[in-house]
């Protein structure tokens, strides 16, 4: 453990300290006033510490854990768990080509996807990754037909779809009959019996993933007597497979104040804080399914776990705007830089930089851009503001970058890497330049 490691609690990066708020030994306002806001700023103890207690509890199963790119795809943060030695999901080229930038070993990297196209599907091939996760019979026939003539087959899975109701938000939810993700059982039993079969294919896993931010092992539990199910049928034709993964959506504690020493909610009026999913026992589950196919890898793929509690969106207050019985504070990060209350109703815990006295107002919390969706909360308990004070917007490390835009011509926000007791850019703020950069002006097409 780093030596900022044994100072600070395993469970956040978060603490009031000499009147401000600090990320690991740095203070939140030193970093915006070097860089500006909105600014995301991610804890790598942090980030390590979730992946090394991921692992820890799978310890006994032979595993291997894919961190789920889309979370959050910056290089830094993704060259930080290859070394640790993650590999990772990817979800289409642009992925593909960041993990391996980024240092993930090609026999650690999965594919899923629903539409990948040819193009993707022929460097996935040439890379030689460990599998290209199949969502259909024709996407079946696509990998067939480009690893023909390729060097060797195309090493496949199947994404079978379970038909399970995992209680994560309908958006995000993707194991139920119905949702585009995956083949139902019994197509994904005859997709097998036709790839052992075909020279141009090696079936060496198995896929599931049931939806995001799921917080009870049942629906885990579930997926693998389905898959069990499913591995026996194959083991009636002498055939086996290398691996299951289990996917991801291994929920955190949402909204749980996770600044050290602080009790009390940091959240909006009515949202209430969620549970983890408790890893111990979804670990339990593993290993007994395990006992029952020994030689039977177990890959999952954590997004959110392991980075969202380890990532702030550092924004400035602007204005405070008093209407009709309500307070807003307008802050400078919108719906552009983090898109999930918009598009979820997330609640995001939000923390002043600077150590909050005790008196408190409601504030609705809203973003500049142009739509009514663009309010992070209503009724925060805060401290009232003044313009130029900086918020933290907690559990912003998964999907929070990721997911951001341009929006409203806005440019994407700056990505910060604390670590050591030190802070670095490791994504500069984008720039007017950035925002024309493809563009042409009209008459100048040519
Ligand atoms: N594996 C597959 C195949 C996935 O589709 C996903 C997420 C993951 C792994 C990682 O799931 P996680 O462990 O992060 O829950 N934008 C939404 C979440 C979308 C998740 C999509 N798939 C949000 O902000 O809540």
């Amino acid at each position: 453990m780093s030596t900022w490691g044994r100072f600070f609690s395993m469970e956040t990066s978060l603490r009031y300290r000499k009147n401000s708020l600090w990320m690991d030994g740095v203070s939140l306002r030193a970093i915006a006033r070097a860089v500006g806001t909105p600014a995301y700023v991610y804890s790598a103890r942090l980030v390590r510490e979730r992946f090394l207690r991921f692992d820890r509890e799978l310890r006994g199963c032979e595993r291997l854990i894919c961190y789920a790119m889309k979370a959050n795809s910056n290089r830094a943060l993704c060259g930080l768990l290859a070394d640790l030695g993650a590999g990772a999901e990817v979800v289409s080229g642009g992925e593909l080509r960041r993990a391996l930038a980024a240092g993930f070993e090609a026999r650690r990297v999965v594919f899923s996807g629903v539409g990948k196209t040819e193009e993707e599907i022929r460097r996935a091939l040439r890379a030689r990754i460990l599998s290209i996760h199949l969502e259909s019979a024709e996407e079946m026939a696509r990998v067939a037909a480009v690893a023909r003539g390729g060097r060797g087959p195309a090493d496949i899975s199947i994404r079978v779809n379970p038909g399970i109701e995992a209680g994560a938000h309908p958006h995000v939810a993707t194991g139920r009959s119905g949702d585009k993700f995956g083949v139902p059982v019994t197509q994904a039993i005859e997709m097998y019996r036709r790839a052992f079969k075909d020279r141009r294919l090696r079936p060496v896993g198995i896929h599931c993933h049931l939806g995001s931010q799921i917080t009870r092992v049942e629906p885990y539990a579930r997926a693998l007597r389905v898959i069990s199910g499913i591995l026996a049928r194959i083991k009636t034709w002498g055939r086996r497979l290398d691996f299951v993964d289990l996917g991801g959506g291994m929920g955190i504690a949402c909204g749980k104040n996770k600044i050290a020493g602080r009790r009390g909610t940091l959240l909006p009026r009515g949202a209430r804080p969620g549970q983890e999913l408790p890893l111990e026992s979804l670990a339990e589950n593993i290993r007994e399914f395990a006992r029952a196919w020994p030689r039977t890898k177990i890959i999952l793929e954590p997004g959110r776990y392991l980075v969202a509690d380890a990532g702030v969106l550092l924004t400035s207050v602007l204005y405070r705007k008093r209407m009709e019985g309500r307070t807003f504070a307008v802050v400078d990060a919108g719906m552009n830089d983090l898109a999930r209350p918009a598009l979820y109703g997330a609640a995001h815990p939000i923390a002043p930089a600077s150590r909050p006295g005790r008196r408190r107002v409601a504030l609705d919390v809203a973003g500049p851009v142009c739509e009514s969706a663009d309010v992070f909360g209503r009724r925060y308990r805060l401290p009232q503001p003044s313009p130029g004070e900086i918020w933290a917007i907690l559990e912003a490390g998964a999907y929070g970058f990721s997911m951001s835009s341009q929006y409203n011509s806005r440019p994407r926000a700056a990505e910060i890497l604390v670590e050591g007791g030190e802070f670095r850019v490791v994504r500069r703020r984008e720039s007017w330049e950035d925002l024309v950069r493809l563009e042409k002006r009209y008459g100048e097409e040519k």
